[in-house]
């Protein structure tokens, strides 16, 4: 089959690198990739957001399966438009992917369907949220939502009514992530930690991933602002046996459920992101693709062939799929540019990347790289994802740092605590 791959971040990598092994795979295209993408397939220079191109290209080329990484052109209808075409398409509908794309779709829809979740109040109008701030209604902290996509910067945790007051204010009045200050969402902090749970969806059945755990703090310690994740790994005990028996109860068939009854089925990846609070765990947020940094860490776990699953989704088939996972713990440790995630200087030659990739297990995941006069350089804020696999969680730990002293490039910058959360889980499990 001919694939093509839609994105240009170490998520899709991680997909072509696994759709690479299927013996069903004939050529891959990768738009506009990167450059680790470039040794396994073909990079297009179209843009993730070039619907017409992306769209004549597959007409033209006959592709067989098109399957898209990031959440901007699901939510913009690219999957209608595919199979307007006649053209096999993995991702949910420009409907269905409203789960991600509306912060208040996505909370109604919870609360419509029972899904246990933060409380919350929606908003259209900036001096309604100060009267209700003003008048002692919330208790802090609470968080405040922009209503739609902001590349994961639309969220603010509050610790008092000045901070809440500022946040509005960054949403409503100063428009900062544009269209999505039409509406806002305050919401019941919770308290506990965060795990992220994916499933693989034909709209009517669903088949449960690994669980696995981001890092969005940029420091040591989930300290300082939030990123795109430096960070991940995955082992089983990240939700106990009976944590995630709730969840698929509560979560998940409740979500495919109800997306199907109210005629917009979900087909594609749907990605709870949890609170395990003691209260149980609840949703944080939806998202409609594959997480990133969690499929660079989920995938190496994944025996069955990705190519097959994948075609599976877009054609509305997954049950006759039987799906195997490998009990290994995997690493995945982000290795960013100096200052991300605010400004950062690229075009920094990366060396050290062959050594790393000779490591036993271990796999480097291009995010920011591009090709410049035959050498590897920087071109993004998030520019590898070191990822190591091994029977256990502390030698997976080690491999993946073992590789990050491997690569070197001028102000490189990772977090040295990747994955220490799941050495505790363990240490108490084991007790
Ligand atoms: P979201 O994009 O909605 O997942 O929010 C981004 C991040 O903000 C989450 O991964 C959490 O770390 C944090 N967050 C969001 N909502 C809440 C909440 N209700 N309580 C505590 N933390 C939250
Ligand atoms: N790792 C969080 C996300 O993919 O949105």
């Amino acid at each position: 089959m001919k694939i093509l791959v839609i994105g240009s971040g170490a998520r899709e990598h991680a997909i072509c690198w696994k759709l690479k092994q299927s013996p069903a795979l004939t050529e891959l295209y990768c738009a506009p990739g990167n450059a680790g993408t470039a040794r396994l397939g073909e990079n297009l220079s179209i843009g993730s957001e070039e619907m017409g191109k992306l769209l004549d290209f597959a007409v033209s080329r006959q592709v067989d399966l098109t399957v898209v990484g990031p959440e901007a052109p699901l939510v913009g209808g690219l999957v209608d438009q595919f199979e307007s075409a006649g053209l096999l398409v993995m991702g949910p509908s420009r409907a269905a992917a409203q789960l991600e794309g509306s912060k208040t779709f996505a909370k109604d829809f919870m609360r419509r369907h029972g899904i246990p979740t933060a409380d919350y109040q929606t908003y259209t109008d900036p001096v309604a949220v100060d009267a209700d701030l003003g008048r002692g209604r919330y208790r802090f902290p609470l968080v405040v939502k922009a209503d739609g996509l902001a590349a994961g910067k639309g969220v603010f945790i509050c610790p008092d009514l000045t901070s809440a007051q500022a946040a509005v204010n960054a949403v409503m009045r100063e428009r900062q992530f544009g269209a999505s200050g039409d509406r806002l969402v305050i919401e019941e902090f919770l308290q506990g930690e965060e795990a992220s749970f994916m499933v693989f969806s034909d709209g009517r059945n669903y088949i449960p991933m690994v669980p696995s755990q981001d890092h969005k703090a940029v420091f040591d310690g989930d300290q300082g602002p939030n990123t795109g994740g430096m960070g991940a790994y995955s082992i089983d005990a990240i939700l106990s046996p009976p944590t995630r028996d709730r969840v698929l109860r509560e979560v998940i068939e409740p979500t495919i459920r109800g997306m199907a009854e109210e005629g917009t089925p979900f087909r594609g990846i749907l990605y709870a992101g949890l609170m395990l609070t003691d209260s149980g765990a609840k949703v944080l947020e939806f998202n409609v693709r594959f997480g990133d940094p969690e499929t660079q860490v989920v995938l190496p776990r994944l025996e069955t062939d990705l190519l097959t699953i994948l075609a599976g989704i877009a054609r509305g088939d997954l049950s006759k799929i039987d799906i195997q996972w490998n009990s290994d713990a995997v690493v995945c440790v982000v290795v960013a540019s100096g200052g991300y995630p605010g400004p950062y200087q690229k075009g920094k030659e990366i060396k050290g990347l062959e050594m790393a990739g000779e490591i036993r297990d271990t796999v480097v995941f291009h995010a920011g790289t591009a090709k410049r006069d035959g050498k590897t350089v920087s071109a993004g804020g998030r520019v590898l994802g070191i990822t190591a696999r091994a029977k256990s969680l502390d030698e997976a730990i080690l491999r993946a740092y073992e590789g990050v002293n491997k690569v070197y490039f001028e102000g490189m910058y990772y977090r040295r605590d990747i994955a220490a959360k799941g050495l505790k889980k363990l240490t108490i499990d084991d007790l």
